[in-house]
């Protein structure tokens, strides 16, 4: 099935940070796919903005290099020259006033103007203040901005505050990738266009849920950011929210951004504050693949986690009594997202004791081979007696869909096309964003006071042994982690 292409209007979009890693290997590539896809008109400019100094053609040749290198095998390179083309490119102070004059020139009456903020966040506001002295904070211009969103909630409020004396809320687009990939808005089709399965949705089926997102790279490289960071506000805050709050949601009145967003917020709110007790914090030891987490943050006192495994409750109707189990980590075993959904068991057998039904499970693969595998239990085949057996039915969205994973769109090219769009669905409310904060600060300020040390896990593993017993006193277990 090729997927349908509608058209955006006409846009100027301005990458600020335009020679960094995200414009490199995301939002460049992101934009030549939606290019080739014929999904903005060939008017459309792209004006990538930076600290360094250099010309057009210097900067295309960056761009060209790196769409070579972030797309490889997308064999559309001949039309390389005509993206290209749209491209132009600003030296800018992003704290001073060079370049600013240039860059109003360049900006288009009458088109959609999005800024995608792909800078430190310590630049936003500055950023934001120089783009409304230089009249192009107008109500056609959106800003994109990038996770971090602040590393608490004070931060995270100020940060609100700053970009809201120049933006409204309606042109603030707080970009979180998890939300744009395919099989995360298919979380949504799923629950909300199936009668299946919100029937079963909440405490009295669903025995628990689990939510892992597992890497098998470490943070070499980023090893400043992340030891400042860990796992919990790297991953937990963010992304793994954000899939949290789709699964456990109410239906929204309708698939608009507020009502989507009101419904989400709720979830976030009624979190019941987590317990020292019901988190494991780890950290990885050196292995065939590269060295310890110690060793990769230079930090030999670090006490930060690359890997946190946990257990939270969500005090409404629907989910007391459904524990949420959520892990994530770095050089673990395979690189796989998933959310799986165990069922209750039937309340009675009618099978002998040997014969007893496992639990149903609902296995939503957001990465590698996206698909949905639901677990059934049917007659094991055969002339002999009632032996039941549990089997996956399977479906994967690259065999049902007939589209290889080059093809599904990356959850940056969606999310850019949405912001021309003008549609805020998929990104995160500054609310939100707050009220996340608002729930992992508590925990985060007492690992910050303590002297615990996370628990080292072998490179390669499924995390530290204590994420395992986390499942086990409640008798149940992880799923094996596996791509
Ligand atoms: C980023 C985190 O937001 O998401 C990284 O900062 C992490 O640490 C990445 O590796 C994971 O994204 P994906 O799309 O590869 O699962």
């Amino acid at each position: 099935m090729v997927s349908r292409v509608i058209p955006v209007e006409d846009f100027d979009l301005v990458i600020f940070g335009a020679t960094g890693d995200l414009a490199h290997r995301k939002i460049f590539p992101g934009l030549f796919r939606r290019f080739v896809a014929g999904q903005f008109p060939e008017t459309a400019r792209i004006i990538g903005a930076a600290r360094t100094a250099q010309d057009d053609a210097a900067f295309r040749n960056e761009v060209d290099r790196a769409i070579r290198e972030f797309l490889p095998g997308f064999g559309e390179e001949a039309r390389l020259a005509e993206f290209l083309a749209l491209i132009s490119y600003v030296s800018i102070d992003a704290r001073g006033i060079n370049g600013w004059d240039e860059l109003k020139g360049k900006i288009r009456p009458g088109v959609v103007h999005a800024f995608y903020f792909s800078v430190a966040p310590a630049l936003f506001g500055d950023i934001a203040e120089r783009l409304a002295g230089h009249g192009m904070a107008d109500e056609s211009s959106r800003i994109v901005v990038e996770k971090p969103f602040g590393r608490d909630l004070a931060s995270a409020k100020a940060l609100n505050a700053t970009l809201a004396r120049y933006f409204d809320e309606k042109q603030i687009y707080r970009i979180d990738h998890y939300l744009g990939k395919e099989t995360v808005q298919n979380l949504m089709a799923v629950r909300f266009a199936n009668i299946l399965f919100e029937p079963l949705w909440n405490a009295q089926y669903v025995d628990h849920v689990q939510i892992t997102v597992a890497e098998t790279v470490g943070v070499g490289g980023r090893g400043e950011y992340y030891d400042h960071s860990g796992a919990i506000r790297d991953m937990i805050q963010n992304h793994m929210m954000q899939l949290l709050c789709l699964i456990a949601m109410e239906p929204p009145y309708h698939f608009d951004p507020d009502a989507v967003r009101d419904e989400k917020l709720k979830v976030i709110r009624a979190l019941e504050p987590l317990k020292s007790s019901e988190i494991v914090r780890g950290q990885y030891l050196a292995g065939p693949d590269g060295p310890g987490y110690l060793d990769d943050v230079e930090n030999t006192a670090s006490r930060t986690e690359s890997f946190v495994a946990l257990k939270l409750s969500i005090a409404n109707w629907r989910w007391t009594g459904t524990p949420f189990y959520l892990r994530t980590g770095k050089r673990l075993r395979a690189r796989t997202s998933e959310i799986v959904i165990t069922f209750k068991e039937p309340p009675h057998s009618i099978f002998d004791e040997t014969e007893a039904p496992k639990a149903n499970q609902l296995v939503i693969k957001l990465q590698p081979n996206e698909g949905m595998h639901l677990t059934v239990m049917i007659k094991e085949p055969g002339p002999g007696g009632m032996r039941l057996v549990q089997v996956p039915l399977d479906m994967s969205f690259a065999d049902a869909l007939g589209q290889d994973g080059t093809d599904m769109p990356d959850a940056y090219e969606r999310l850019i096309m949405d912001v021309i769009r003008g549609n805020q669905t998929l990104f995160m409310r500054g609310d939100e964003v707050e009220a996340a904060w608002a729930w992992t600060d508590p925990i985060i300020s007492e690992w910050e006071a303590g002297q615990a040390r996370p628990e080292p896990y072998d490179a390669g593993s499924s995390g530290p042994d204590e994420a395992l017993r986390l499942l086990h006193r409640d008798n149940r277990r992880w799923r094996e982690i596996r791509s």
